[in-house]
């Protein structure tokens, strides 16, 4: 069982290929929740990523301060239990979010039963603000001042140019 102490520990875990300002939002929320949080960066993802595990790491550095990022391949849970975490943060925008997000908090607490997920609710501004969306957008020479920190935006300019 969690201890006081565990009980601190919250792991956001994501692609984050690139991290925009939503997901800021959710790190900077979920900072004042825990005591501290730790971005978990999927490898390997099976999505095919824009950005290489280290460029999506540099650019959540690059844009957070003073945050702990780490990569993780295989099961986010054998993750946790190796930061001794029990809680998983996810940002939760429109409902059509909720079936894979439902989805991924019942597979986690199956595998380990004392996981909670805790949702936080995207903020209004961030509610259509997605990766894909992002991409799509620099592909296009779209402004993406309002939508990703300028780290990113210089990263997707580099990739895009
Ligand atoms: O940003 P994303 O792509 O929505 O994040 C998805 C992520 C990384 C949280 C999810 O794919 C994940 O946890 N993958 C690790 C594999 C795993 O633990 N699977 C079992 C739970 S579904």
């Amino acid at each position: 069982m969690p201890t006081e102490t565990t009980n601190k520990i919250a792991v956001y875990p994501g692609t984050f290929d690139p991290i925009t300002y939503g997901h800021i939002d959710v790190i900077k929320r979920s900072q004042k929740l825990f005591e501290k949080v730790i971005v978990a960066v999927l490898e390997n993802s099976r999505k095919s990523c824009l950005f290489s595990t280290a460029e999506r790491i540099d650019m959540i550095k690059n844009s957070v301060a003073d945050i702990e990022v780490e990569s993780f391949s295989g099961l986010l849970v054998d993750f946790l239990k190796r930061k001794n975490a029990f809680f998983v943060i996810r940002g939760l925008r429109a409902v059509s979010d909720f079936d894979y997000e439902f989805q991924m908090a019942i597979a986690n607490k199956s595998l380990v039963p004392e996981i909670e997920t805790i949702f936080i609710m995207t903020d209004k501004e961030h509610f259509y603000l997605n990766s894909t969306l992002v991409k799509e957008l620099a592909k296009n020479r779209a402004d993406l001042k309002d939508l990703v920190p300028e780290p990113v935006e210089r990263a997707l300019q580099e990739k895009f140019k």
